[in-house]
């Protein structure tokens, strides 16, 4: 009875966490051509309700926007990938201000990742980003010229700087300025121009970016997310990982995010069949059986077999055959005493174990031989 009791409660237990954990059935996947990955989710019971964060939209245009920046990748390892539009402040021949825009985006509990530069275009130009985050920094850049330079992609001066930013922050805004309203180099660069970028996602060209940013509303910048705001040590088993999954620390040093085990593929944060799944090694061409060895894939893993009469060489994953002269033999005969002799196909596990285990036999065997000599 007792025991009935304590089962009851971990059933109740268990089936709670889950329905809490998951997204529901009716969950739309995909927004234009972005797939829609929990934890994020455009409606309630679709992304993850411990953190507001995770709520984004997918607008009538089947745009997928997330804090005003439209989404186009969500990965499972931590990263979201947004278009950012750039600012830019530009004036007329005789140093009007003509327009400016200087864009902002509060991330909620995402933060700014260390692959993203800020870059400012322009030959009378400085500008600032300004963040709220870690030590609330703020950073920027300044370029002038007199005439466009060649340049070969790169934004190393002569109209363009960058500097690169520190991870964390989750609010930013991108300011750009004139020393003098562009009036001496107005023929070539009426505007500047700043933005956020992901790292080798941006080459300048003096020669068209100076006139009109090649008309370039918007960089892809990335940003990190996680689960909650306290480390898989802290969280215990309370981790929202699914099966086949381990719990990771965040890289940004608050939170953290489920991987799939290695050896399997999917979302990790759910126990459907979208989760976390086998990854067929054999027929997805990741696999290194070599020679005659045939693959068969296992659970995580795969093996490589050998036809009867021949043993595996863990070093290429090939077969060789049995009984050789003199050294084979020597290994021969030890592994008869470590695998199953019985068993005419001789399996290696997965590499690394099968690898130590050749490295102790050739050990085992030259001490053997050197005492018999
Ligand atoms: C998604 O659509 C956009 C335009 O709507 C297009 O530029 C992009 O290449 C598409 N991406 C994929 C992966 O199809
Ligand atoms: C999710 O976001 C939408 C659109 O921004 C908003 O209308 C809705 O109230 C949000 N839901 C919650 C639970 O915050
Ligand atoms: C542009 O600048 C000139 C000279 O500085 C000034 O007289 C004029 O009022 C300005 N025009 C506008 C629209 O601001
Ligand atoms: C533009 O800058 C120049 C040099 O600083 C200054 O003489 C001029 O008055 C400015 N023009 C406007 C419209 O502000
Ligand atoms: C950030 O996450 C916490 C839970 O970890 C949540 O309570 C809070 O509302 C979130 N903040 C925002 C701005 O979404
Ligand atoms: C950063 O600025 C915000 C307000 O903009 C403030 O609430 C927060 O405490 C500041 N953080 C640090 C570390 O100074
Ligand atoms: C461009 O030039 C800079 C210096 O002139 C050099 O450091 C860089 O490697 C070059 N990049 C390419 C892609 O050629
Ligand atoms: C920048 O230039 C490099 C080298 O020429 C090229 O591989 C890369 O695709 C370019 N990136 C963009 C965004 O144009
Ligand atoms: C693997 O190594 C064995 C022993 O040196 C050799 O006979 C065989 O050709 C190699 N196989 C492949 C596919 O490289
Ligand atoms: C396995 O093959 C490698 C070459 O690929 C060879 O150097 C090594 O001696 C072979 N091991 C055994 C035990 O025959
Ligand atoms: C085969 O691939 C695994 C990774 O899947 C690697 O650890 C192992 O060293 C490789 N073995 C050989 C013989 O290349």
């Amino acid at each position: 009875m007792v025991h009935g009791l304590f089962l009851l409660a971990i059933f109740i237990l268990a089936s709670t966490k889950l329905v809490m954990g998951q997204p529901s059935l009716t969950c739309q996947t995909k927004c234009g051509n972005v797939s829609i990955e929990y934890p994020f989710g455009i409606s309630t019971g679709c992304y993850y309700a411990g953190d507001p964060s995770f709520n984004i939209t997918c607008d009538p245009s089947n745009k997928l926007i997330f804090g005003g920046n439209e989404v186009i990748n969500i990965s499972p390892s931590g990263e979201l990938r947004v278009l950012n539009t750039r600012s830019y402040v530009c004036y007329d021949r005789r140093g009007n201000e003509t327009g400016r825009i200087n864009r902002w985006s509060s991330l909620g509990n995402l933060t700014f990742s260390d692959k993203n530069r800020f870059i400012a275009v322009g030959c009378n130009t400085y500008a600032f980003l300004n963040t709220d985050g870690v030590g609330n920094y703020s950073t920027g850049c300044m370029s002038t010229c007199t005439s466009p330079r060649e340049t070969n992609g790169s934004c190393t001066g002569g109209g363009c700087c960058q500097t690169s930013l520190p991870r964390g922050s989750h609010y930013f805004m991108v300011s750009p300025y004139s020393f003098s309203n562009h009036t001496s180099v107005y023929s070539f660069n009426p505007c500047s121009y700043a933005f956020l970028v992901e790292d080798g996602k941006y080459n300048f060209s003096s020669s068209e970016d100076l006139m009109n940013l090649r008309n370039i509303e918007s960089f892809p910048v990335v940003l990190d997310w996680a689960i909650g705001q306290d480390s898989c040590e802290y969280v215990g088993s309370e981790n929202i990982c699914r099966g086949n999954s381990i719990c990771s620390n965040s890289v940004r040093g608050t939170g953290y995010i489920c991987k799939c085990k290695e050896g399997f593929d999917g979302n990790p944060y759910l126990s459907d069949e979208n989760g976390c799944q086998d990854i067929n090694e054999c027929t997805t061409g990741r696999h290194n059986c070599s020679g005659s060895s045939t693959c068969e894939n296992t659970v995580g893993h795969f093996l490589c077999n050998c036809p009867s009469g021949y043993n595996l060489n863990a070093t290429n994953n090939s077969c060789m055959r049995k009984g050789r002269p003199e050294y084979y033999g020597w290994t021969q005969i030890f592994l008869g005493t470590t695998e199953n002799e019985a068993q005419e196909k001789h399996r290696a596990p997965k590499t690394l174990l099968r690898a130590k285990r050749w490295r102790h036999v050739e050990a085992a065997t030259l001490r053997s031989r050197d005492i018999k000599c």
